[in-house]
């Protein structure tokens, strides 16, 4: 990957898939310019839904938040671009959707802080950390959009 250009883990959390937000939450990485380099869509376990969260366990809200991403399919992607894990994290919005700017996913289609739609990377740790645990290497796609040299100068 050339300079600047990061891979962040995106999950369409159940409340996404349930009420079909999918295509809209995906079509505004595609319009702002990001590349996602890999996609599916797959029911979270418990084992790696605990993992995944592992920072927040003890946490009150901690039981809730696995029984949340483990009760319907998601959308896992990796989302690559410029500074894309900073990127992507301000499309996403405060954690809680009430204090999300507009024009964030949270603010735009969240309600409550348990539903609040998707999940990103929130530093260049957790994100490689985050994309091994969802992803093999070889279900990561090398590939350039057509419209590169118009997104980036
Ligand atoms: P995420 O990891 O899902 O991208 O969200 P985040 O970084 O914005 O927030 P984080 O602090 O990592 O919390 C993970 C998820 O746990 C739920 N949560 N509930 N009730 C609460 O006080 C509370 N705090 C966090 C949210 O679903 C949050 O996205
Ligand atoms: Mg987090």
């Amino acid at each position: 990957m050339s300079e600047g250009v990061e891979r962040t883990l995106v999950l369409i959390k159940p409340d996404g898939v349930m009420r079909g937000l999918m295509g809209r939450i995906i079509t505004r990485f595609e319009e702002k310019g990001l590349k996602i380099v890999a996609m599916k869509m797959m029911k979270v376990t418990n084992e790696l839904a605990e993992k995944h969260y592992e920072q927040h366990k003890g946490k009150p809200f901690f039981e809730g938040l696995i029984n949340y991403i483990t009760s319907a399919p998601i959308v896992a992607m990796v989302v690559e671009g410029k500074n894309a894990i900073a990127c992507v994290r301000k499309m996403v919005g405060a954690t809680n959707p009430q204090e999300a700017e507009p024009g964030t996913i949270r603010h735009d289609y969240a309600m409550d802080i348990g539903r609040n739609l998707i999940h990103a990377s929130d530093s260049p740790e957790t994100a490689k950390r985050e994309i091994e645990l969802f992803f093999n290497e070889s279900e990561i796609l090398n590939y350039e959009r057509c419209d590169v040299d118009w997104v980036y100068e």
